[in-house]
């Protein structure tokens, strides 16, 4: 699996990279504004042309655009103005940019995504929080699809009434069978006839099946599934768009998504670092470094 690092921070981004793990980058707008934020001043096109330089590897540009005619013009612009640096510039296009004033259509994305990817620039389609969404991108021709896995755990916890940085932090794993077994023992007086007697009548309760359901995204349990449901559909078909596992995180999730067969997963910089964290690692490294003889420590000391 490809590691990509999630930021638009250049510190991290050379730090990481300096690990020998980092295979690219992807930044979004939220990101591009903590950099710029993070600084008194800032060139942002000098900074983005030291970001592709930093990788040899592909990094995602988002557009701003909520229009189709306005994402393509957009993305054209990002491929030639930044591409010539290392050939390295993937445009992002979002699945679909229906915003509330209705200003925009829903299928605006699969419009530049299909007429920039039939132009030969590579798109990384990113808002994926179901496959359906994903299949739709890979047929339009994008590069990448980015499942947000994260976010979608989010939604799901919402659904049951869990609210994040009250009943969970961020970096939090989100474990769709407690979920489950929870939900279960909440409503727990199956025998009292709260849900019926017979199977046939539980399996029917409408109030047990909007339990169930309200744990679940339209089936969907985590994001971690939800990526795992796209690599199947797209080994189903051939379809050479590669799984980009999106906003990670923990190293859990890391572990699910590459089990899943996600091409590449783009994670924050304390993801990366969880991902080397162990209690009995770090243990056993204090009790080598207790161990060490004279004898031995002279044979580096020549
Ligand atoms: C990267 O492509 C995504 O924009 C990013 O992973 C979103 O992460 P977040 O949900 O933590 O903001």
């Amino acid at each position: 699996m490809k590691i990509f690092i999630d930021t638009a921070e250049l510190t991290e981004i050379k730090e990481a990279y300096s690990w020998g793990i980092v295979d690219g980058v992807t930044t979004n707008p939220s990101l591009i504004k903590k950099a710029v934020d993070a600084r008194d001043e800032i060139h942002l096109e000098e900074y983005i042309e030291e970001i592709l330089r930093t990788v040899d590897g592909p990094v995602s540009l988002e557009v701003i655009g909520l229009r189709a005619e306005e994402m393509i013009e957009e993305g054209v612009f990002l491929y030639e103005r930044f591409n010539p640096v290392n050939d390295n510039v993937v445009v992002k296009i979002p699945i679909n940019t229906r915003t509330k004033d209705g200003q925009s259509k829903k299928y605006d994305g699969l419009k530049a995504i299909k007429k920039l990817s039939s132009a030969g620039i590579p798109v990384n389609t990113t808002l994926i929080m179901k496959p359906e969404q994903a299949l739709l991108a890979a047929k339009a021709g994008a590069a990448y699809v980015s499942p947000f896995a994260g976010r979608i755990d989010d939604y799901i916890r919402s659904n049951v009434g869990l609210v994040r940085g009250e009943d969970y932090d961020k970096g939090a794993h989100h474990d769709p069978s407690l979920m489950d077994e929870a939900i279960v023992l909440a409503k727990r007086p199956f025998e009292d006839g709260l849900f019926g007697e017979t199977l046939e009548e539980i399996y029917s309760d409408e109030r047990l099946k909007d339990l169930r359901s309200s744990a679940r995204d339209e089936g969907i349990r985590s994001g971690a599934e939800a990526v795992r449901s796209i690599k199947n559909i797209f080994d189903n078909y051939d379809f050479d768009t590669e799984v980009l596992a999106a906003s990670m995180r923990n190293s859990r999730q890391v572990r699910e998504v590459a089990e899943a067969g996600a091409e590449v997963a783009t994670l924050p910089f304390t993801v990366i670092e969880e991902m080397l964290g162990h209690y009995k690692t770090e243990k056993g490294i204090l009790a080598f470094s207790e161990d060490v003889v004279p004898e031995y420590k002279g044979i580096f000391e020549g």
